[in-house]
């Protein structure tokens, strides 16, 4: 018998793939609301200014819209990336220091394998983004994990944990963060703790990923927050994404970073993909160009915004008492903690046939805690649906509640 199994490299067992598109495929075609993915509202997408801005692009670049472009990305797009950053308080980029990816998916990816030797130090947020522990698991990555609180990544413990690292002989090599709106928990780091995190990336010498997808989606705007990014454009390799501010399915994300940096990207993009989409890129630096998004980004907010707030006033009247959460600032989800000896992975099936989906939290931590954590989308489930959602969450919580205190 033909085993095609045994043809598989061994790499492939260090990857993981993701949970979360697993429950996706669970849910599909079925009566349940899934709180499960991270989509953007689709109502939102800008479609008619993408069509006309698509058809505008082929007219006028014609063949070269079509055409290989280089592997750092569109001269266009980067140069409108750069007034972007600027306008957003990242000032003093340059075409030079930023690469185009396909998404900043695949910037996590190339980063990992331009940076990580097996057994090298990740340290990153506990719960953090799952496929970034994936990507990061894949070349051999250690891990160590940091807690969170409302105000982010505790730098305290990260302090403490670096103190024991060198006590020990040993160097981290990279701070992965989300510290702005973060996946999956909503929180946002404070400024004190931004600054410190800087200063500890100068004494314990190690880089620092600033992996922003959701910045543009902070609700309270009495809350200021500088990019690590703009302050220090040496050990800060900055990635953010138009998937979540245009459309994800233009697959368009970039870094910006020392140029040394941007080199190895380089090699290690042309090997994987040659480029990102010629015309995808052009499409957005016209977008970008014609105002398409700035003026996107805050009629998305104030949607979000409003859905954050029903799914935090349903988690209070349905939840009260059975969960703790977080009370995001920003971007996606809310995390949910249950009681101590409650696992969410078990749960899960209950809250299928219950008509509602979530990710269970374990699949965020590098260390398989959280057991009793859920992550919970609300971009893309309608108001009525959050509400109908967290309902019957709460039936299903209370329900397992009591199986399992028998
Ligand atoms: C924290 C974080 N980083 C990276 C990504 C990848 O996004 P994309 O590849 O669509 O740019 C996501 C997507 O949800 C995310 O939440």
């Amino acid at each position: 018998m033909l085993d095609i199994k045994s043809f598989i490299a061994e790499r492939v067992n260090l990857m993981e793939s993701s949970e979360i598109r697993e429950i996706l495929e669970l849910t599909e075609g079925k009566n349940v609301i899934s709180l499960a993915g991270g989509l953007p509202d689709p109502k939102y997408f800008p479609v008619e200014e993408l069509a006309q801005i698509s058809s505008d692009v082929i007219r006028e670049y014609g063949w070269k819209a079509l055409q290989y472009s280089v592997t750092r990305g569109v001269r266009e797009f980067r140069n409108e990336l750069v007034r972007f950053m600027e306008r957003a308080g990242i000032p003093g980029e340059r075409p030079y220091n930023i690469i185009v990816t396909s998404g900043s998916q695949q910037a996590l990816s190339l980063l990992s394998q331009i940076l990580i030797n097996p057994n090298d130090i990740v340290i990153v947020e506990k719960p953090t983004y799952l496929a970034a522990i994936n990507v990061f698991k894949s070349v051999g990555a250690k891990f160590e994990g940091v807690g969170i609180d409302e105000h982010g990544m505790k730098i305290e413990e990260l302090e403490e944990k670096l103190k024991e690292f060198r006590r020990e002989g040993k160097k981290p090599k990279v701070v992965y963060t989300i510290p702005t709106a973060q996946n999956p928990s909503g929180v946002s780091m404070s400024n004190e703790r931004r600054e410190w995190l800087l200063e500890l990336a100068e004494e314990y010498d190690f880089l620092i990923i600033e992996d922003d997808p959701y910045s543009h989606f902070m609700f309270e705007d009495h809350i200021r927050f500088e990019r690590l990014r703009a302050k220090d454009k040496y050990r800060v390799i900055y990635t953010s994404t138009m998937s979540k501010i245009l459309a994800p399915g233009l697959r368009l994300g970039w870094v910006a970073a020392h140029p040394d940096i941007i080199d190895a990207l380089e090699t290690a993009k042309q090997n994987a993909d040659l480029h990102t989409s010629t015309f995808n890129q052009l499409i957005a630096a016209e977008a970008l160009k014609r105002g398409v998004v700035d003026s996107h980004i805050p009629k998305v907010k104030e949607a979000y915004r409003a859905k954050r707030d029903a799914m935090l006033e349903s988690l209070e009247e349905y939840m009260d008492g059975v969960a703790k959460w977080t009370k995001p600032v920003g971007g996606l989800f809310v995390f949910v903690y249950l009681d101590e000896n409650l696992d969410t992975k078990e749960m899960l099936p209950m809250a299928l046939s219950e008509g509602v989906a979530y990710v269970p939290g374990s699949a965020f931590y590098i260390d398989g805690s959280g057991r009793n954590t859920m992550r919970l989308n609300f971009s893309y489930p309608s108001i009525e649906e959050i509400r109908e959602a967290i309902k019957r969450l709460s039936k299903v919580v209370r329900e397992y509640t009591a199986k399992v205190s028998g």
